[in-house]
């Protein structure tokens, strides 16, 4: 078998490259180690940039993502017991979108199988062999080799195309944070309209949607924490005591979904070993904080489809460099909004009062707030 890209990773990244790729006449076959049904249950992230929807529509799936998204003006945060709105708009004249990355998904593959191009899921035992260029992998019992001109590695942080790229040739930088998120969906409609990012002493908590009648809602735990000693009723009595704020009344409902996500800040570079081509989780990693992680594996395949359409050396040799100034603002804003909102169980009375402050700035300088702003919305330059 021969294809011009594969494209190993059926998430975001993968499935939108091949989007990318598939709308511009060139052809990839994408690889997936879990089955369709796994990979559209997943419960990811949810907000989505605006240079993230103009992608999506302009690669022809709008149509769902402006009927059921939620566009989002503003965001609230929440210290020592009150709310302050930051204006998204008013300060950097753009908005941000509440999708669930899980829609994404859903939408990316829908197109990806209407379209007839392969995508493969349940595929095991994946080898990359850079030299060839070729992907070796076993499906439905059978093996099979596909040679290709390129590889795109967006197989996420577990995946198995970083390791594929020798130890001496990639440099790589890692934060581990002394604390985790729960989060739960809950079958109730949003208590607020914008999303609520707390810091309370008892730890940050965020008031989070999927629809007008889905909420999401996370509370900072300790990182070997485990759901079985997170009942409902605890898990609302934390969300009560930490988004409280006058005129807030949170409202509970049915728990659908319950899960404890682990936070590193991580990056691998050069995002390029030859022929192949990182993207995503599977070269970076950022704390949930900011928003981040899917919005960051989208405009990485965004570079990366210009260069493969494009093809000549010095556009392939760009892709690493232009995707890290991003992921570089990324991972800076991702952290810092994890320091300001969280409680490091370590920390002391001084590091409390260095949050606190920070927050009284960026709700009352309007430099401040514009700052947190653009880079919430999404910096490119
Ligand atoms: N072979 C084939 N597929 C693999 C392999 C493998 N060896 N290893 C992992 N995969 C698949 C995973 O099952 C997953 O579907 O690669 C896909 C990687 O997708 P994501 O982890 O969603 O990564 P990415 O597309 O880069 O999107 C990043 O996902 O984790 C969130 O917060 C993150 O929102 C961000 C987004
Ligand atoms: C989410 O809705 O899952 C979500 C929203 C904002 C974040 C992180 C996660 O910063």
């Amino acid at each position: 078998m021969r294809t011009q890209v594969g494209i190993i990773g059926a998430g975001p990244a993968g499935l939108l490259l091949a989007q990318l790729l598939a709308v511009r006449g060139i052809d990839s076959v994408v690889l997936e180690n879990h089955s369709r049904d796994y990979v559209q249950a997943r419960i990811r992230a949810g907000i989505l940039e605006q240079g993230t929807t103009d992608a999506l529509r302009d690669a022809g799936l709008g149509a769902r993502l402006d009927r059921e998204g939620l566009v989002h003006d503003g965001l609230r945060l929440t210290f020592d017991g009150e709310q302050h709105r930051l204006d998204l708009r008013a300060l950097t004249g753009r908005a941000v979108t509440i999708y669930g990355q899980t829609e994404v998904v859903k939408d990316l593959i829908a197109a990806r199988l209407d379209s007839g191009a392969p995508l493969h899921f349940e595929v095991d035992d994946v080898r990359v062999d850079v030299a060839t260029p070729a992907v070796r992998y076993r499906h439905e019992g059978v093996e099979h080799e596909l040679r290709c001109d390129a590889i795109a590695g967006c197989d996420g942080f577990h995946g198995v195309c970083r390791a594929a790229i020798p130890e001496a040739e990639v440099t790589t930088w890692e934060r581990a944070y002394p604390f985790a998120w729960l989060g739960i969906l809950a079958d109730v409609a949003p208590s607020t309209d914008e999303l609520i990012y707390a810091r309370h002493e008892r730890g940050f908590a965020l008031h989070s949607m999927r629809s007008r009648e889905r909420s999401r809602l996370y509370v900072q735990v300790d990182p070997g924490d485990d759901v079985a000693r997170w009942p409902d009723a605890r898990v609302w009595e934390e969300l009560h005591a930490r988004l409280a704020s006058d005129g807030f009344a949170l409202a509970e409902g049915p728990v659908l979904e319950k899960s404890i996500t682990p936070m590193r800040s991580f990056v691998a570079a050069p995002l390029r070993h030859g022929p192949l081509f990182l993207a995503g989780d599977a070269a970076h990693i950022v704390p949930p904080t900011g928003a981040k992680g899917l919005n960051l594996a989208m405009a990485d395949v965004l570079v990366l489809a210009d260069a493969l359409i494009d093809g000549s050396p010095a556009a392939l040799d760009a892709y690493s460099d232009r995707c890290l100034r991003r992921v570089w603002r990324a991972q800076h804003f991702s952290w810092w909004m994890t320091g300001m909102l969280h409680v490091d169980p370590a920390g002391d009375a001084y590091d409390r009062e260095l949050a606190r402050s920070q927050l009284r700035y960026v709700t009352r300088s309007r430099a401040a707030a514009t700052s947190l702003a653009e880079n919430y919305v999404g910096y490119d330059r």
